[in-house]
């Protein structure tokens, strides 16, 4: 009987502790695979006090052994792969890249950061990492894939051609192919089918578990538009960006944060540019594990994560963070809204949860906080996570 591929997907605007989750899951898949985002994703694993901050390899390559694919639909710079692979050793027949994933190029990132500037006040606040700009490149079908590194000479010639077309100043033709070179070099023993990779692992009843980056918040159709990344973050997207039908997706885990955070600019109406969300930055550590920046902090917002939950058909999710509310004598959730406003339910705090690795052993006013975001997404929370450690978590 073939099996089917589980689902990991952020609920809010990314950062909810997505790394931390694949990793630990990743002890019991056989395959891991990213479907889209490129190294906008900044996810962290922390391992007995070992921090790995991952951007476009897969969290499950910390097991050693988990396959890891990056699929069709990520874009990938492939000098940041190169050296974030370094720290890992020889991956070979553990990371395997998609032949069809497009590539960023230079000058994406200087289009990127150009057209941030232009903005001005208006700016969407991206990575600056040459997302957009690529994605952009690959449906007007201008884009270059890993595959296309075969035959460098025409990569080179496509390469220069696009600089052309963009209207840029390319750079030296040698300096072009001395890049084309490395980057076939180094990247070309990983390229693959990784579509019918992953259909014969599915059809030998394998395990395997995707991996989204961003969240649902920041996708490009049903997110906070124009304030959104340029990729299909939902569920939905791991089928065009790994290559599986709808029927092929298992089981979906949303990875919700107790709280909201959001980078970047855009509508983000229960955050709290006071004490509060100063509060929440510092016992959170919300800093961007991408770009360093300061993540804007706010209170859960239930009709979001409600959406959420709906659009990605989740059918559990996995709590995060909950501890970054110790100390905190109220605690506040946006349940609904009034003329655009967020109308707020109050919750009693508690002391201290970090560490705790059992339900019963969490105060009542957390249990409580528990029961009230299962009851306003109408899904149940199978995992509470208490820490950054693979070992703070709790599962019911
Ligand atoms: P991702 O992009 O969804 O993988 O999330 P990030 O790694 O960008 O951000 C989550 C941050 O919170 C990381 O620094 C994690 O190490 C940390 N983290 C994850 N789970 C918990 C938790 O339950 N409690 C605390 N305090 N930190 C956590
Ligand atoms: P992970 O996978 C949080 C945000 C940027 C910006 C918008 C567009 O770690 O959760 P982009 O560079 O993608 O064009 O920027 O999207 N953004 C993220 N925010 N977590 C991420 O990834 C993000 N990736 C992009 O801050 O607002
Ligand atoms: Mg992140």
């Amino acid at each position: 009987m073939a099996s089917k591929a589980d689902l990991i997907v952020g609920i809010q605007w990314g950062d909810e502790g997505k790394g931390k989750i694949v990793d630990l899951l990743a002890q019991k898949y056989d395959f891991v695979i990213r479907y889209q985002g490129g190294h906008n994703a900044g996810h962290t694993i922390v391992i007995d006090g070992k921090k790995y901050a991952l951007h476009l390899i897969p969290s499950g390559v910390l097991n050693p052994s988990a396959v890891n694919i990056i699929g069709n639909g990520v874009v990938i710079y492939p000098d940041a792969l190169i050296d974030e692979a370094l720290q890992f050793g020889d991956l070979t027949n553990r990371l395997f890249i998609s032949q069809n994933a497009h590539l960023i190029l230079d000058y994406h990132i200087a289009l990127d950061q150009a057209k941030e500037k232009s903005l001005g006040d208006k700016k969407i606040g991206t990575t600056g990492r040459g997302i957009g700009p690529a994605y952009a490149d690959k449906i007007s079908r201008a884009g270059v894939r890993l595959g296309d590194l075969a035959d460098q000479k025409s990569a080179v010639e496509t390469i220069l051609s696009r600089y052309d077309q963009h209207g840029l100043t390319p750079p030296a033709k040698a300096k072009i192919a001395s890049d084309v070179a490395r980057w076939s070099e180094k990247l070309l023993p990983f390229a693959a089918d990784t579509t019918k990779m992953l259909w014969d692992a599915l059809d030998a009843n394998k395990k395997a578990l995707l991996e989204g980056a961003q969240g649902t918040l920041l996708d490009v159709d049903h997110g906070t538009y124009p304030f959104v990344t340029s990729s299909n973050t939902i569920a939905s997207g791991a089928c065009s960006g790994a290559g599986l039908s709808p029927k092929e997706i298992g089981k979906v885990i949303g990875i919700v944060k107790a709280y909201c955070t959001r980078v970047g600019n855009g509508p983000f109406a229960a955050e709290q540019s006071n004490d509060i969300g100063d509060k929440l930055r510092e016992n959170g550590e919300e800093f961007g594990t991408s770009t360093g920046r300061a993540r804007r902090c706010g209170w859960f917002d239930a009709p979001l994560a409600k959406f959420a939950c709906r659009i990605n058909g989740v059918d559990e999710l996995a709590l995060m963070k909950l501890d970054v509310f110790d100390g905190f004598d109220e605690i506040k959730i946006c349940v609904d809204y009034d003329d655009g406003k967020p109308v707020y339910k109050s919750f009693a705090g508690w002391d201290k949860i970090a560490k705790a690795r059992s339900f019963d052993d969490l105060p009542k006013t957390a249990r409580n906080y528990v029961a009230a975001l299962e009851e306003l997404t109408g899904v149940k929370i199978a995992l509470i996570s208490t820490g950054a450690d693979r070992n703070d978590t709790i599962y019911r």
